[in-house]
């Protein structure tokens, strides 16, 4: 494999840190941890059309699974599920967590990188998930690509990944944190509690994990690259994977066309292309949800508007915090509010549009009896 030596080099450097603290780890053993997370994860499951009816009997192939949590919610619900995980003491606590279940017997392990597996063994599942790992990788859209093209017709996959427009605030967080510690891991630590309390208190809040997990996988982490929108879709695209669903979404918000007629795959960039370069921008800065409010003045130039005036202060701000010539108070746009988008889902499906085969099966069908 190609860039083999400089993939295995990244993933020790990350696993590292991981190794200090593994960062999916959540505490199931208490009952409202757990009835939260599972609460969380079938929310977005619906979000992104997947109900969780839909995993009885199904196989799932969950790639950097880490401590197993998401793992056991599929098999809660019925699934089959296969983790593969390079850090050893986070495979040790799914080991432990599944083992204090009865859904042991459809959960299981294998304890190694994603690099160090035959990836033909994709064929066997019915659904592949690779959730917050991709940019933890070195060449995250190679990595994608290698998975995507062992997969084989009707397959699902579900990808969560940093996309460079929703992280930009949280890059300049980590950059300005970073530049302040002089890359000190401890003083990291001390400036983001510092700088960004509420981001933290949110971010800790809503992903159920502790703040030095955050702060370890978030901030110290030497490898975290985001890809821009118009490569995850070219790498879903050359695959021949067709766009399901995304949070955010990409379909167009005032489709109105005849149902039958054929419609472009949303990962075909260039065909959406000013589009998504308004979507991009929303990425980008959105930082308060008030849609209660936005809804009563509903007013699209307006957001607009204000989407563009925040776009240029925030790229201002990275060139200050590039030369190093930042202040305090200069930060106050990244420290309120939500911080961008954190992880930008994407599921896809890949196709069996392929024509030939569907006319042939056509007239087969025709010669067959109806009853
Ligand atoms: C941020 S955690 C996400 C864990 C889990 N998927 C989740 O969403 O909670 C990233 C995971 O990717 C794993 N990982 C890192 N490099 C990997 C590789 N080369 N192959 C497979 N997994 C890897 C890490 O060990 C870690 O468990």
């Amino acid at each position: 494999m190609k860039n083999y030596k400089k993939r295995k080099e990244i993933e020790n450097e990350v696993l590292k840190i991981y190794r200090k603290v593994s960062p999916s780890h959540r505490n199931l053993i208490n009952n409202k941890t757990k009835s939260q997370f599972f609460y969380q994860r079938a929310n977005l499951m619906n979000t992104l059309g997947i109900p969780v009816g839909y995993f009885k009997n199904k196989k799932i192939l969950e790639i950097g699974g880490g401590t197993g949590e998401k793992a056991l919610f599929y098999a809660f619900y019925g699934a089959d599920v296969t983790i593969i995980e390079p850090n050893e003491n986070s495979c040790k606590i799914a080991q432990r967590i599944f083992s204090k279940t009865n859904l042991i017997k459809k959960l299981s392990i294998i304890n190694k990188s994603i690099f160090d597996v035959d990836l033909k063994i994709i064929k066997n599942f019915d659904m592949i998930s690779i959730e917050g790992v991709l940019h933890h990788t070195f060449k995250p859209m190679e990595n994608l690509n290698m998975v995507l093209k062992n997969m084989v017709e009707n397959q699902i996959i579900l990808i969560a990944i940093g996309e460079s427009h929703g992280m930009l605030k949280r890059e300049l967080q980590k950059e300005a944190v970073t530049k302040l510690a002089n890359n000190d891991p401890m003083k990291i630590s001390f400036y983001v509690k510092k700088l960004f309390p509420e981001h933290l208190k949110r971010a800790t809040n809503h992903d159920l994990r502790n703040a030095e997990s955050v702060i370890q996988d978030n901030y110290v982490n030497p490898q975290d690259e985001s890809t821009n929108l118009k490569d995850i879709c070219a790498t879903f695209l050359k695959n021949k994977i067709s766009y399901l669903s995304s949070y955010p979404k990409l379909d167009l918000f005032y489709i109105t066309n005849p149902w039958n007629q054929e419609r472009e795959n949303y990962f075909n960039y260039n065909s959406y292309k000013k589009y998504y370069g308004l979507l991009e921008k929303i990425w980008m800065t959105c930082g308060e949800e008030k849609i209660s409010e936005t809804m009563k003045t509903f007013d699209l130039q307006h957001i607009i508007k204000e989407v563009k005036n925040d776009e240029k202060k925030l790229l201002k701000l990275k060139q200050k915090i590039k030369k190093n010539s930042f202040r305090e108070k200069d930060l106050e746009i990244i420290k309120k509010g939500y911080m961008g988008i954190g992880l930008n889902y994407f599921v896809g499906i890949k196709q069996n549009t392929d024509d030939k085969k569907f006319i042939k099966k056509l007239s087969a069908y025709k010669k067959s009896k109806i009853n």
